[in-house]
């Protein structure tokens, strides 16, 4: 083998890296379908850094029957939850976990300024496009936090928009959980939807946040 092949080869296996993300099983490896990156200011040292948008699939998902899937995922239009996500009333009646890992990461700060980096580089309004039974996951450099949406439907593509998830750890932290600050490190809390079969409102998504290491990513 030459040097160049070796280096190669190095390259291909570092891209394959694991990913470990609910709502995959615990033990599985995710599927990463784009990463797509983003040069951002980050806000607390005005360094550029890159937001990166890590789309995945879990593979035990895709055994699931697919025929509806496959069908009405050519024409269907996307949902939009944006508005309904900043809105309180996606909150009323959804699921909160209140979690705390074991360590002390995510930390809070971090997980702030995911928000403060996506307001302040006034990439709010993107738009996040999450197909059936897939997700995104929204980190920075240099950063303990991650924030995942996860669209957990076998038939209706969602679409939201960046701040919607990044505004969600103090929604999540602070209006769910009720946790009073200065919160403890390790939060890693998460929403879910109240899934109502053929309500448009409601759809079947949840938004976990984790630290950025127990991605594996
Ligand atoms: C951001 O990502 C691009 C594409 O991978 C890379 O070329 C660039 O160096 C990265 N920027 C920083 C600040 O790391
Ligand atoms: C990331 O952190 C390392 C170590 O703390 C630092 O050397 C580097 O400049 C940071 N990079 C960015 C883009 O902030």
């Amino acid at each position: 083998m030459t040097p160049t092949s070796a280096l190669v080869t190095f390259i291909l296996l570092a891209g394959a890296a694991s990913l470990h993300v609910p709502p995959c099983l615990p033990d599985e490896d995710a599927t990463i379908l784009s990463q797509p990156m983003f040069p951002v200011v980050d806000p607390s040292s005005l360094q550029t850094i890159n937001l990166t948008l890590t789309y995945f699939t879990c593979p035990s998902r895709q055994v699931q029957p697919q025929n509806a899937n496959t069908m009405k995922r050519q024409s269907q239009t996307p949902v939009d939850l944006c508005t309904l996500m900043e809105g309180g009333q996606v909150q009323e009646g959804s699921i909160f976990s209140c979690e705390q890992a074991p360590g002390e990461e995510p930390t809070n700060i971090d997980c702030s300024n995911i928000d403060d980096t996506v307001i302040d580089n006034l990439v709010r309004g993107m738009t996040i496009i999450v197909p059936p039974l897939s997700g995104v996951i929204v980190t920075i450099q240099n950063n303990t936090c991650a924030l995942t949406f996860s669209n957990n439907d076998l038939t209706v593509t969602l679409e939201t928009c960046l701040e919607a998830i990044s505004d969600m750890y103090s929604n999540i932290a602070l209006g769910g959980c009720h946790i009073i600050p200065p919160a403890p490190d390790g939060f890693i809390g998460s929403i879910r939807s109240i899934h109502s079969p053929g309500n448009s409102f409601l759809q079947n998504w949840q938004l976990n946040i984790l630290s950025f290491s127990s991605l594996d990513l």
